[in-house]
């Protein structure tokens, strides 16, 4: 199966020969990956894996086209992930050689003057790399990025036993991009089509090319493996620009008859109750707060009106879950919190082990993430008077420098 999937605007003018075009395979199955999709579709770092890859390209002031080879069973995946960069997309093969040779086969009317072939699991790819790359095959017709080996490599028998120590100095781990004349690569592919060649060096060799190697970079490794996800997961956030962003949060509640309290979803037993809508967890409805503050979304009472029912007496962690909800889907990672309690009576601090568990299971968060207080007011104030109880919250979320 070959063709274009529609086109979308080609970046390069008409009738001018495109110096340089990127054919980047995405049609496999990442079946070692495993995954609800396809691992070039899955994300890392709030985005997903192509678009990083794609972004690339399609932002490099060498590469005038972008050719982006997938299943045609993912297309409306392929196009979210992508967004608008301008691509082609092409329906791709059974093998990672027959997706190349497809996309170059698309190729055939822009006839570029250079190639570059990239693996979409391969999204750390940095223009810097792809510059070098593309040199290196101006100056010898053919290169392709990799890292020079660093461990000892052993050969074994077929049971693991080692047969042999082999000479590292000259061993290169090939990685994309690689790149090629056009029209040579395209030779290559047509003389090497029905093997399963790996990599295009590869089809270039067996055609008698002469490749060179090129330095790619450790980061620019393949996604593979499940953990290689996580990885790169790690890899994109730490990339990407974050922002601390701080909420605060304040609350207070009346004490009434009753015979508890609840204060970080625990219950406290006591003289009197605390009134309110929900179950009054004045802690927990600053922690609310200070997260919807840090994400500059409003308060809980925007959230959780009081005049609807279906709050009465809830149990407050909801309202925490829902701000960590809003967190998670704004990419945001809450760092710690720090929660201020005041009252003169009950004495708090003899709940503060159970508090803190009830917080970490509520969030996630490690204990020693976790700041716990109270405090009296030397009996001042309404809180001084026994009147009530108020709570204060300080949060520090990791977010995207986006909005
Ligand atoms: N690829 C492709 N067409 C295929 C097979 C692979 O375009 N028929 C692409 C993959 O999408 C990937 C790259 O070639 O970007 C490298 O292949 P590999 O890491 O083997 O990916 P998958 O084949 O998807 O993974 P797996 O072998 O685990 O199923
Ligand atoms: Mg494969």
């Amino acid at each position: 199966m070959s063709g274009s999937m529609t086109d979308r605007p080609q970046p390069d003018s008409p009738g001018e020969r495109p110096a340089c075009a990127a054919v980047i395979v995405a049609a496999g199955r990442g079946e070692r990956a495993g995954g609800s999709v396809p691992k070039q579709y899955a994300r890392i770092g709030g985005e997903p894996v192509l678009r990083r890859t794609v972004g690339v390209f399609a932002a490099h002031p060498a590469v005038s086209t972008v050719v982006t080879v997938i299943s045609p069973d993912h297309e409306a995946l392929a196009r979210q992930a992508v967004g608008p960069a301008p691509v082609h997309f092409v329906a791709g093969g059974d093998s990672r050689q027959e997706s190349v040779y497809n996309g170059l086969k698309f190729l055939e009317k822009h006839n570029p003057e250079f190639v570059l072939v990239h693996d979409a699991a391969r999204p750390f790819v940095t223009a810097g790399i792809v510059a070098r790359c593309l040199d290196a095959a101006r100056r010898h017709g053919a290169a392709a990025a990799g890292v020079p080996m660093a461990d000892t490599v052993k050969k074994t028998d077929g049971s693991g036993i080692v047969t042999d120590t082999i000479a590292r100095d000259r061993l290169w781990r090939a990685q994309t991009p690689q790149a090629f004349r056009y029209r040579d690569l395209m030779a290559a592919h047509a003389a090497a089509a029905g093997q399963s060649l790996t990599d295009d060096a590869a089809v270039a060799e067996a055609a008698g090319l002469s490749v060179a190697m090129s330095p790619g970079s450790e980061d620019n490794f393949k996604i593979t493996a499940a953990d290689d996800l996580a990885r790169a997961d790690r890899i994109a956030r730490a990339l990407a620009s974050r922002v601390t962003a701080v909420g605060h949060g304040f609350d207070v509640h009346a004490f009434g008859p009753g015979d508890h309290i609840v204060l970080c979803g625990i219950r406290i037993g006591h003289s009197q109750g605390l009134e309110g809508h929900s179950d009054a967890d004045a802690a927990l409805h600053a922690l609310t707060d200070a997260l919807l503050g840090a994400l500059g979304a409003g308060d809980i009472g925007q959230h959780f009106p009081d005049s609807d029912p279906q709050w009465r007496g809830a149990a407050s962690g909801r309202f925490v879950r829902h701000a960590l909800d809003l967190a998670a889907a704004a990419d945001g990672r809450l760092v710690n919190l720090d929660l201020t309690m005041i009252c003169e009576r009950p004495k708090l601090q003899p709940h503060y082990d159970a508090m803190k568990r009830s917080l970490c299971d509520l969030t996630g968060l490690p204990p020693a993430r976790i700041g716990l207080k109270a405090t009296t007011t030397e009996r001042l104030g309404f809180t001084g008077r026994g009147e009530g109880l108020a709570a204060q919250a300080v949060v520090t979320l990791d977010l995207p420098d986006t909005v």
